[in-house]
């Protein structure tokens, strides 16, 4: 384990934000965990993973915890599936190559999400039609509050789109050390749900697509309009798309041409927030250090030397404008830190 005194997070954060922490220590073990919560009496830290999906707002005089607890275990194992065994500290693409290098199917639809292993039940990670909870088994958790170990199966974990119990009761509560999954050995379910995904198989003239040519679709897909935070600050899609009633988007229908949706349940539907912000003019633009993609509306970017206020505050002015237009509330999906 180590203590530093003050440590950047610039390196930590995928928005490149360069927020100072005086309290950073690292964990790369269950055990570890709980030294550290000892350490820090029990209190509240803050619980870092890939820094993917995180917003430091401010300097941060919390503790934090990061946690760095290495890998990949087969746990059991049949003719027709795997189970295996993750540490959180894994990088979630790293685990995806490893599935489809061994052609275990499962995460190939997963291809290319930044961020850890631990983090990706927590807001139950999806893209092109799949959700972790699909090949979720259980998780291993520490109680912050005690420092005792938890398992979590899926029903526990209450997952539904971009959330779990992690971010509702047990926000907070809980720090994930390890992540069991079950994979396909044979007959994959191959899932082209996600309809610009099917167009892109059948544009490469694909009749019977292998796990192999998902994930490269997708990564195909996502680096053609999703910006590499390695070249630019970004956390993904900044805000969640907002599930309406039906009753709401036939209203919404009356005013706006062919809003795109997706269906929920009969009585509901979900709406792209990349829509409703082009809608209300913001794609690619730029305000000082921070602004919006210029192929994608929902992501706000870093343009080199924004400050966490600076990217909450064009958040915000987002956020206002969309529901001055359409009295629609976005809500984040990245993690906002205050302190
Ligand atoms: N659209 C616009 N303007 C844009 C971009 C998109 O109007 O600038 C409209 C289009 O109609 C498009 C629709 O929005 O068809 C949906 O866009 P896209 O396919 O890019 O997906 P998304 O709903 O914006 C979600 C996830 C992504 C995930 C993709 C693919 C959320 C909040 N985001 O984005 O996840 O990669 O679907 O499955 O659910 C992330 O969580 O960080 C993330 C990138």
């Amino acid at each position: 384990m180590q203590k530093t005194k003050k440590t950047s997070l610039k390196s930590y954060n995928s928005f490149g934000v360069n927020a100072i922490s005086t309290k950073f220590t690292i964990a790369n073990s269950e055990q570890k965990i709980t030294e550290f919560l000892e350490r820090i009496s029990f209190s509240s830290p803050i619980i870092l993973g890939g820094g993917t999906n995180i917003l430091f707002k401010n300097n941060i005089d919390t503790n934090i915890i990061k946690i760095e607890i290495k890998g990949i275990t087969i746990t059991s194992e049949t003719s027709k599936h795997i189970d295996i065994s993750v540490g959180a500290g894994e990088k979630w693409d790293d685990l995806v190559n490893w599935s489809i290098q061994r052609n275990y199917g499962g995460l190939e639809n997963l291809s290319l999400i930044p961020g850890n292993v631990g983090s990706a039940p927590i807001q139950n990670i999806g893209a092109y039609g799949v959700e972790l909870k699909d090949c979720f088994l259980r998780c291993r958790a520490v109680s912050v509050e005690s420092g005792t170990i938890k398992i979590f199966n899926s029903n526990e974990c209450d997952f539904s789109y971009r959330s779990s119990i992690f971010k509702k009761d047990l926000k907070n509560k809980y720090i994930i050390s390890n992540v069991s999954f079950r994979l396909s050995k044979k007959n994959h379910k191959i899932n082209l749900s996600y309809e610009p995904l099917k167009k892109h198989i059948i544009n490469k003239n694909i009749t019977e697509p292998t796990i192999k040519d998902i994930s490269n679709s997708v990564i195909e897909i996502r680096n053609s309009k999703l910006p590499d935070p390695k070249i630019i600050g970004n956390c993904g899609s900044f805000f969640k798309n907002p599930i309406i009633s039906l009753i709401d988007f036939k209203k919404l229908n009356e005013t706006q041409n062919n809003v795109p949706f997706f269906n929920v349940s009969p009585d509901k539907v979900k709406v792209p927030a990349a829509w409703l912000i082009e809608k209300c003019g913001f794609k690619g633009k730029k305000e000082g250090n921070t602004g919006t993609h210029k192929a994608h509306a929902l992501i706000i970017v870093n343009h080199g030397k924004a400050t966490g206020k600076e990217i909450f505050n064009f958040a915000q002015k987002i956020k206002n404008a969309v529901l001055r237009k359409f009295n629609i509330l976005l809500e984040e999906e990245v993690n906002i830190i205050e302190n």
